[in-house]
């Protein structure tokens, strides 16, 4: 018989606490072009997505997909280096599989990183900005369908969906450091297309500060898990109605691992804190 989502989730944790061993409180997601935190983690285990039953596996370019054990400042961390995206195919419970997991591993901070599109007139290609809140525009949310209240309630709140203790801590991190720092609102899109100027202009006009691809499915998940969340999102592209440029995949890339060392200190430094 197939196993449920609720039996993957457990058998899929039981594997991982067998190979690994200790399991860590910390978690993070590192985004496209933002893996070279990786290189800061002191590693003590990694495991391929390939070899981990039930998990799905990442195919987007600049994603390797290893799930990695190991301390970064200080803490025992566990890291997703290269996540899966809804436009991938993957169903929403898909992409939101790996945080279940953690959550059944113990994990009870979450960072999360990505890169997206600024329409806030203020923002600058390569600025880091906090994500403050979001938007869900994808057209399904990851609670949708059977609840399992040992997981969390029906009807979570989404109120403080990003933690405001960690924001205040980045800020106190930036403000000591030197550090330019943007908040903002996230707006969660589906993809795979980038936007029109009209949308950009439409999710600024509603509340957007910047937009992607990502992120949302996994902050949802989390705060049903009562996880609590950072994110963190490296500006790689501006859009609205006056702008020309257009943005591919790979100035996405590029702009992200440029802009990654600032993302990496706050991660570092945040994580010595905590
Ligand atoms: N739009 C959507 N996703 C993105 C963008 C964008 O402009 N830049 C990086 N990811």
């Amino acid at each position: 018989m197939n196993k449920t989502y609720f039996e993957q989730v457990k058998e899929t944790a039981a594997f991982i606490k067998e190979k690994v061993g200790e399991m860590p409180h910390i978690a993070i997601i590192l985004g496209t072009g933002l893996g070279d935190l990786v290189n800061h983690i002191e590693i003590k285990t990694e495991l391929d997505y390939h070899d981990i039953p039930n998990f799905p596996v990442s195919t987007v370019e600049g994603h390797s997909g290893k799930l990695i054990f190991g301390n970064l400042g200080g803490k025992y961390v566990m890291a997703m280096q290269g996540r899966f995206h809804y436009y991938e195919g993957y169903d929403m419970k898909q992409v939101t599989f790996p945080v279940r997991v953690m959550k059944e591993l113990g994990v009870c901070t979450l960072f999360v990183s990505n890169a997206s599109g600024g329409m806030n007139k203020e923002f600058r290609v390569g600025d880091v900005m906090i994500i403050t809140d979001h938007i869900n525009l994808f057209p399904e949310n990851p609670l949708r369908g059977k609840n399992y209240e040992e997981w969390g309630p029906r009807f979570p709140a989404m109120t403080e969906a990003y933690s405001k203790g960690l924001i205040g801590m980045a800020d106190d991190i930036a403000r000591e450091d030197g550090i330019r720092l943007m908040h903002g609102v996230y707006v969660g899109t589906p993809g795979p297309t980038f936007e029109t100027p009209a949308e950009y202009e439409y999710f600024r006009v509603i509340g957007g500060d910047a937009v992607g691809m990502s992120t949302v499915p996994e902050v949802i998940v989390a705060n049903h898990a009562g996880i609590r969340v950072f994110g963190v999102s490296v500006i790689t592209d501006l859009g609205g109605k006056d702008i020309t440029e257009v943005p591919t995949h790979e100035e996405v890339q590029k702009a992200a691992v440029k802009a990654q060392p600032v993302m990496t200190h706050i991660i570092k430094r945040m994580l010595e804190r905590i």
